[in-house]
């Protein structure tokens, strides 16, 4: 008989059902892969008396972490807890005492990454975290294995499934921001405090764990500029549709020469981009390889069983290295040093959208203003507005670097014949390279 693999779950909520589903229903499958059982030794919960999505033995839940942490049977431990500083404390018991991690934690692994893969190397330990970033899609190994022979260049992506669904349902269906926010969480999609969704600290977090491995490079959380969802409202999505445009939250990491620039924002995208057909929770990202060119990463990018696809998976390749003898051999310690670029480095194309009175030579003022920072108009519609003394201008300006942008918005404030800046967006995937 075949010795099983034992393994500590720290978590049993929506993704760590799907993990327990998952080992159960595709044994068979794990074990030719790694040729022994898995073992589900315990759980870590907060509630035992709590209602489970999943059938477990009763006796296999714990309140005490130390009956994973310190369990010297438990030879990996799955943390699907959520949570950052607790976290934190527990996976580096379980390294400490020689334990492999897989976990689906960006929060974690955006703040405090470098800290957990070096304590992992130094005990010979895998910490693996494909489910972090972008659910069931493969995307941390497509660039660590799939594309490291080629030099990333960009990556842009939809990389928070609980925004998308938002969207997509504000959007096409006018449902109200709320009531489908709620919908996103009794679907098991955003995180336990949603707030960290729809201001777009969630798709941060982990555009800063693609861009460090894209580029090679420490990319912390302060280096990703963000903005969430909050503030769109239906009349930008109603102008978006009408200049032919798709509204999404857009995760994006660029490199020109040894410079980066990495962001989240709502973003225009034309409605033919292939990110503009993504909708619900489906998260893709585009990758631009040197020598690969155009590459997409698509699928589910949250739910209980698409995240735990990422973590048995994970543990399946924890399994082959410690049968091979090479856990803690494969993490690659950053090549580049960090070199962020400035606004005067950054060029898109921008949505503006404001109210001024409604006169003679406003629009020639505005144009002009535009003008003397060398930006032009790519579109451009004048609309009256209820109140007859203003019209609304929605325009399109064409490609500007952020310095002329920032310069703009800030003299257009000033502007006595401006009512207002009532929205302004950045408008990707037309000029893609
Ligand atoms: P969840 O449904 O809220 O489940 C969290 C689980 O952890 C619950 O079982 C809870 O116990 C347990 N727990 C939380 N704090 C604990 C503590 N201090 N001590 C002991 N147990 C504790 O969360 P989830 O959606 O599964 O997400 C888990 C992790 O996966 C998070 O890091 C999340 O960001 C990440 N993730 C989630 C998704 C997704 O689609 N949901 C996708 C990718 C990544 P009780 O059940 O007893 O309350
Ligand atoms: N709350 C996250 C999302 C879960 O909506 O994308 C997956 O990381």
């Amino acid at each position: 008989m075949v010795k099983a693999i034992s393994i500590g779950l720290l978590g049993l909520g929506t993704v760590g059902s799907g993990v327990v589903k998952i080992i159960e229903n595709h044994q068979d499958k794990l074990m030719h892969q790694i040729g022994c059982p898995i073992l589900i030794k315990k759980v870590l919960v907060k509630d035992i008396e709590k209602e489970r999505r999943v059938s477990i033995d009763e006796n296999l839940l714990t309140l005490n972490p130390s009956e994973i942490l310190e369990d010297p049977e438990i030879d990996a431990v799955i943390e699907v807890m959520g949570g950052i500083e607790l976290t934190r404390e527990y996976l580096l018991k379980a390294l400490a005492n020689n334990k492999h991690i897989v976990t689906a934690n960006k929060d974690l692994m955006a703040l405090h990454g470098p800290e957990l893969l070096a304590a992992a190397s130094r005990n010979n330990c895998d910490l693996f975290y494909e489910a972090s970033v972008a659910g069931g899609i493969p995307i941390l190994r497509g660039l660590v294995d799939g594309l490291s022979s080629d030099r990333i260049t960009k990556l842009m992506g939809i990389v928070n499934g609980t925004t998308n669904f938002i969207l997509t349902k504000m959007s096409k269906n006018g449902s109200a921001y709320e009531e489908v926010l709620r919908e996103a969480q009794e679907l098991g999609f955003a995180e336990a405090d949603p707030s960290s969704d729809v201001s777009g600290l969630d798709a941060a977090r982990k555009m800063a764990i693609l861009a460090t491995l894209g580029f090679s490079m420490n990319i912390d959380l302060a280096d990703v500029k963000v903005r969430g969802i909050t503030e769109i409202s239906e009349e930008d999505l109603k102008y978006s549709k009408k200049l032919g445009y798709t509204m999404k939250l857009i995760g994006l990491a660029s490199r020109d020469g040894d410079k980066v620039e990495v962001s989240v924002q709502p973003a225009l995208l034309p409605e033919g981009h292939p990110l503009a057909g993504v909708n619900n929770e489906y998260n893709a990202v585009y990758v631009y390889g040197e020598a690969v060119g155009e590459t997409m990463f698509y699928g589910p990018g949250a739910g209980s069983l698409p995240t735990a696809t990422a973590i048995v998976s994970d543990l399946v390749a924890v399994l082959k290295n410690l049968r091979l003898g090479v856990n803690g051999k494969s993490a690659v310690s950053p090549q580049f040093s960090k070199l962020l670029k400035k606004p005067a480095e950054i060029f898109a194309k921008y949505f503006i959208r404001i109210h001024v009175k409604d006169e003679v030579g406003v629009l020639a003022n505005i144009t002009l203003l535009f003008a003397e920072h060398g930006v032009g108009f790519d579109k451009i519609l004048q609309l009256p507005l209820k109140d007859k003394d203003y019209s609304e201008i929605v325009l399109v300006t064409h490609t500007a670097s952020l310095r002329d942008y920032e310069c703009i918005l800030q003299k257009l404030e000033s502007y006595e014949m401006v009512k207002g800046i009532e929205s302004t967006y950045r408008v990707e995937g037309e000029n893609i390279l």
